[in-house]
C-alpha cells in the first residue's frame, strides 16, 4: 500500500508548542550557532562569549525534579477543547470562559491564542500544607493520565497525591507542579499586565525564588500582607499565623501601578474649590521635626510670595526645615496653577505661607494602605454559603479581596480579561461579574479548573456536587441568575455586544479529534491492511462537527470567543466560517465527506482566505483550482 500525498497543507494535529516556536525566534537571532537545523553549544559559546560567566560558583536555585518540570513544557499537547453548551450560560454571545481540565494542559493548547492577551492572572494555588492535594504530572503520557483521572477513560486514575511534610521530596513536589504553569501563565499575560499569587508562610520563599527566575527580580511589584481573621498553626510548634500574602508581579518594567477611585468618605477631606473642582491642600513645607534642613539641603531654597517676598521652609520658632520637592518640580509646580500662597498666622504676625494643591478628580488610592480593611475567610466561606446553600466549599478567598486587585490592575470600559488557573469555587468569576455590575465595567473572565472529586462523605458531594468543577460552574449560574433578577424591569440586560456580559461558556478538556498514529503490529496482512485503511481516515471514529472546528480554530491561534457561524447561502455543503472578531481573522471550514464545485464557487474565495477541509473531501481537480484560488489546507 502506498501513502498519497495531501492535496494541501496539512492542518497541524497538536497544539502548537510553545519551545519549537521559541526555537525558531532564537534562530532569527542567531542563525550562525544552527548546524543541520540543531544548535551546536560551541558556537553558541563563541556567540555569547563576552556574556558568559566562566566561574565555578554563581548563584542558581533549584530543586529535585527541575529538569523534568521544564523537560514537561516542551511535550506536545494531544489534547482539545470541547464545548458544553448546555452546562453554560448565553453560550453564543459570551466572552467569559470556564474550562474544565488540568490547567497545564489547557494552557498548552491556549497559549497561542491568548499570547500577551490577559492583562490580570490572579491564582490561590495549593498551599502545600502538607494536607492539600498536589497535582502530580506524567512526563510520558500527560493527557492520557488526566484522562483516566477525570473518568473519561475507563481505569483508575491515580493523579492527585497528598504530600506530607515527610515526603523527601516535600518541596520539589510543589515546586515542579508550579514551575510549567507559571511559565506558561507569563506567556499570557499583555505587556502591562500583572500576576497576584495568595501564598502563606508554607512556599513564600520558594514562590518569591521561582517567580524571580520566570517573571524577572526586576518585575517584583510587591508582597502584600492580609490578615485571614483565622488563626492556623497555633497547635505546631511554630507561631500561629492569621496572615497570608500576596505575591505581585508585572509581566514587564514598564507596568504602572494602579489604584482604587476614592469612597465618598474620602471625598469629603476635598473641602475647598476653584474652577478647576475640588481639592484639598497641603503645606509646600515639611511639617515633621524630623524634616530637617541638614538632611536634604537642596530641598531648603527661597520661593517667591505674591508680593516679592522671599519665603524659607522655616517653621515656628525658626526651626529650619525643607520643602515637599526639589527646585525644579516647584517651578512645574507653579506653572500647573498648583502652588497656592496664603495668609496665615505664624508666631503671632500673618504671614505668606505656600500650599500645594491637591484636586479630587481622577485621583486614586495607591495600592499599599489598601488591603488592612478587607474581609477575611469567614466572610468568603459564609458568601459562598449563601450563594450554594450549604457549607460545600473549603476556604474560598473573599470577594472584596478579588474586587480590589481588579480594581487595581483593569480597566472599566477595555474588555481586560482575568485568569485564574487555581479557580476552585470561581471567586474570582464572582467578583468580575460584581465589579461590572457596580462600576459598569466590561472585565472578563477565563476560569480553569479540574474535576478534583470532592470527598466521599463531605456535605459537597451529599449535595451532588461531585467535582470541585461542578461547584465553580454552579457559583457562576446562580450568580448570573441572581443579577438577572436584579436587574429585571430596569434595563436590558441581556448578554450581547452592548449590554452587560451575563454569561459564560463551558469548555472540557478532551482527547484529541484527531487519530493518533499508534503504529500498526498486525502480521496478518488483511488485517493490517484494514487498520491502515482506518488510519487513512484521520479523525476519530464518532466525530463531532462542532468540536471539530473549535479544534482546527484553536490550532490555527484562534480564541474560545471566536463566532461559528453556518454560511447559510450554500445548500449542497455544510460550510463554516469561523470569525475571530477580536483578532480580526476569519476562515472557511467544510467537514463534508465531499465538496461540489459550486458550492465552494459560492465564498468567492482569493488569496486573503483560509479554506479548510477533508482531505479526502477534494478530486485533484478541485484541490489544484482551490490552491491556487486560496490559502487552503486539510485534514
Ligand atoms: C485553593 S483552591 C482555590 C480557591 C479559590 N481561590 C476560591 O476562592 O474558591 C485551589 C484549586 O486549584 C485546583 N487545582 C489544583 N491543581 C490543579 C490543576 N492542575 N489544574 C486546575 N486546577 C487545579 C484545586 O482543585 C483547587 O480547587
Amino acid at each position: 500500500m502506498t501513502t498519497k500525498q495531501p492535496k494541501g497543507k496539512l492542518v497541524s494535529k497538536t497544539a502548537p508548542n510553545l519551545f519549537t516556536e521559541r526555537i525558531e525566534e532564537f534562530k532569527v537571532l542567531f542563525p550562525e550557532v544552527f548546524t543541520e537545523g540543531k544548535i551546536d553549544f560551541d558556537k553558541l559559546k563563541q556567540a555569547l562569549e563576552e556574556e558568559t560567566d566562566g566561574k565555578p560558583e554563581r548563584y542558581s536555585f533549584t530543586w529535585a525534579g527541575k529538569r523534568d518540570a521544564i523537560r514537561l513544557l516542551q511535550v506536545p499537547s494531544r489534547a482539545t477543547l470541547e464545548p458544553a453548551k448546555d452546562e453554560s450560560v448565553n453560550f453564543d454571545s459570551t466572552h467569559n470562559v470556564f474550562i474544565e481540565g488540568d490547567n497545564l494542559e489547557i494552557f498548552k493548547i491556549l497559549w497561542k491564542s491568548y499570547f500577551g492577551q490577559i492583562k490580570l492572572i490572579y491564582i490561590d494555588p495549593p498551599y502545600n500544607t502538607g494536607a492539600d492535594i498536589i497535582y502530580q504530572d506524567n512526563y510520558s503520557d500527560p493527557l492520557g493520565t488526566y484522562l483516566t483521572f477525570s473518568g473519561q477513560k475507563d481505569l483508575d486514575g491515580n493523579l492527585l497525591i497528598s504530600n506530607p511534610e515527610t515526603s523527601g521530596r516535600y518541596h520539589s513536589t510543589w515546586l515542579s507542579m508550579m514551575y510549567p504553569r507559571l511559565f506558561f501563565a507569563r506567556q499570557l499575560l499583555r505587556d502591562d499586565g500583572a500576576i497576584f499569587v495568595s501564598i502563606d508562610d508554607t512556599e513564600l520563599a520558594n514562590l518569591r525564588l521561582m517567580m524571580n527566575e520566570i517573571f524577572g527580580e526586576e518585575n517584583f511589584l510587591g508582597c502584600v500582607v492580609r490578615a485571614t481573621g483565622t488563626t492556623t498553626g497555633q497547635d505546631s510548634r511554630r507561631f500561629g499565623s492569621s496572615f497570608d500574602y500576596l505575591v505581585v508581579y508585572s509581566k514587564s518594567t514598564g507596568y504602572e501601578v494602579g489604584g482604587v477611585p476614592l469612597s465618598e468618605e474620602d471625598a469629603t477631606r476635598f473641602s475647598e474649590e476653584d474652577e478647576k473642582g475640588r481639592y484639598s491642600s497641603l503645606q509646600l513645607r515639611k511639617t515633621g521635626r524630623a524634616d530637617r534642613r541638614e538632611d536634604r539641603p537642596a530641598m531648603y531654597y527661597p520661593t517667591e510670595a505674591p508680593d516679592g517676598t522671599k519665603v524659607f521652609p522655616i517653621g515656628p520658632g525658626g526651626y529650619e526645615s525643607r520643602w515637599r520637592c526639589g527646585p525644579q518640580t516647584y517651578k512645574r509646580l507653579m506653572m500647573e496653577g498648583l502652588i497656592e500662597w496664603k495668609r496665615v498666622k505664624k508666631d503671632g504676625k500673618e504671614q505668606w505661607v505656600p500650599y500645594v494643591k491637591y484636586y479630587f478628580e481622577g485621583r486614586e488610592k495607591r495600592p499599599s494602605p489598601l488591603w488592612i480593611d478587607l474581609d477575611g475567610n469567614k466572610k468568603a466561606t459564609i458568601e459562598v454559603k449563601e450563594l450554594l446553600g450549604e457549607r460545600i466549599f473549603d476556604n474560598p478567598k473573599p470577594i472584596a479581596l478579588i474586587k480590589r486587585i481588579l480594581q487595581i490592575v483593569t480597566e472599566t470600559d477595555t474588555n481586560d480579561i482575568t485568569l485564574d488557573f487555581f479557580a476552585g469555587s470561581c471567586t474570582t468569576a464572582h467578583s468580575v461579574l460584581e465589579l461590572n455590575r457596580e462600576d459598569g465595567g466590561n472585565r472578563q473572565f477565563i476560569m480553569m479548573q479540574l474535576p478534583e472529586p470532592t470527598p466521599e462523605d463531605s456535605t459537597a458531594r451529599k449535595a451532588g456536587y461531585n467535582s470541585i468543577a461542578e461547584i465553580g460552574k454552579e457559583r457562576i449560574r446562580r450568580v448570573i441568575a441572581e443579577m438577572n433578577k436584579h436587574a429585571e424591569g430596569k434595563m436590558n440586560f441581556n448578554s450581547g455586544e452592548s449590554g452587560e456580559d451575563l454569561g459564560f461558556k463551558v469548555f472540557k478538556l478532551a482527547e484529541s479529534n484527531y487519530r493518533s498514529w499508534t503504529g500498526v503490529e498486525d502480521k496478518d496482512p488483511e488485517a493490517y491492511a484494514k487498520q491502515m485503511e482506518l488510519y487513512l481516515d484521520p479523525l476519530v471514529e464518532g466525530w463531532q462537527e462542532e468540536n471539530v472546528i473549535y479544534e482546527v480554530a484553536l490550532k490555527e491561534g484562534y480564541s474560545l470567543g471566536c463566532l461559528i457561524e453556518k454560511v447559510d447561502k450554500i445548500t449542497e455543503n455544510n460550510i463554516w466560517g469561523v470569525t475571530d472578531k477580536d483578532k480580526g481573522q476569519s476562515f472557511y471550514i467544510c467537514l463534508d465527506d465531499d465538496i461540489k464545485e459550486d458550492a465552494v464557487k459560492t465564498l468567492e474565495l482569493n488569496a486573503d482566505y483560509l479554506f479548510i477541509c477533508r482531505d479526502k473531501a477534494l478530486t485533484d481537480e478541485l484541490a489544484a483550482n482551490l490552491a491556487l484560488q486560496c490559502n487552503l489546507k486539510v485534514i
